[in-house]
């Protein structure tokens, strides 16, 4: 198959495209500053013109998305915004936008994480855009035609992120970027849709 991987140079989606290789599969690298290709996912335009280059493919995968952590007793609705400027309608506009490109049967997978179940101080937005996301998973995905797909995967923290954000999540068990990394080859390569896989325990 040949993905689109944006995110890629990322904790996680370095993991994802390094295993989709692995599996044979052709994987075309996006990030805003590096990669085959660059993106702001913040951007219609730039999307548009990713998608223009990339031509069609059988998979879409997110692994970007920026988030506001801080505590909610300071929080201004401009901080709250960030999260949903960035990771919630950046991701929604790589799917909203990318449907057209990919080949029938193709899927998209979208990146969400345990805050949205679990929370951590600092984290409601990372709680209630990670959760839209989720939503808009479910929704989209009895929707989308032409037998296309569209899932979450829901990470806990990454081994290879404590040092970043450990602080954030005490006591959490985290789990290596390459497990994470077979929750978006399930969403790929099996069957399931309007699904959030869940890498945590
Ligand atoms: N790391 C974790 O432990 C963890 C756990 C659960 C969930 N998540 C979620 O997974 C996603 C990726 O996290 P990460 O830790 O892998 O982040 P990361 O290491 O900072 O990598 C982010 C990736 O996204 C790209 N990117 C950032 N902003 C972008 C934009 N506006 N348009 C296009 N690409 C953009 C970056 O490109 P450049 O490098 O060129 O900027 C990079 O490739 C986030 O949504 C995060 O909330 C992460």
């Amino acid at each position: 198959m040949k993905v689109l991987v944006v995110g890629a140079t990322g904790a996680v989606g370095s993991a994802v495209a390094q295993v989709l290789a692995e599996r044979g599969h052709e994987v075309v690298r996006a990030g805003r500053t590096r990669g085959d290709l660059k993106v702001d996912i913040t951007s219609d335009a730039s999307v548009e013109a990713l998608y223009a280059a990339v031509g069609r493919v059988d998979a879409i995968v997110s692994a970007a998305g920026g988030l506001f952590f801080g505590p909610v007793t300071e929080m201004t609705p401009a901080n709250f915004n960030v999260g949903l400027q960035d990771k919630l309608l950046g991701q929604v506009r790589l799917a909203l936008l990318g449907q057209r490109v990919l080949h029938d049967g193709g899927s998209i997978t979208l990146t969400t994480g345990v805050a949205a179940e679990d929370p951590v101080r600092g984290g409601s937005n990372a709680a209630a855009v990670n959760a839209a996301v989720e939503g808009f998973v479910r929704g989209a995905a009895i929707e989308l035609p032409r037998g296309l797909r569209i899932n979450a995967v829901s990470p806990t923290l990454l081994t290879e992120s404590s040092a970043a954000y450990g602080a954030l999540f005490p006591g959490v068990e985290t789990v290596p970027a390459a497990r994470a990394a077979l929750a978006y080859v399930r969403s790929i390569e099996g069957p399931l849709t309007g699904r959030v896989f869940r890498v945590w325990q």
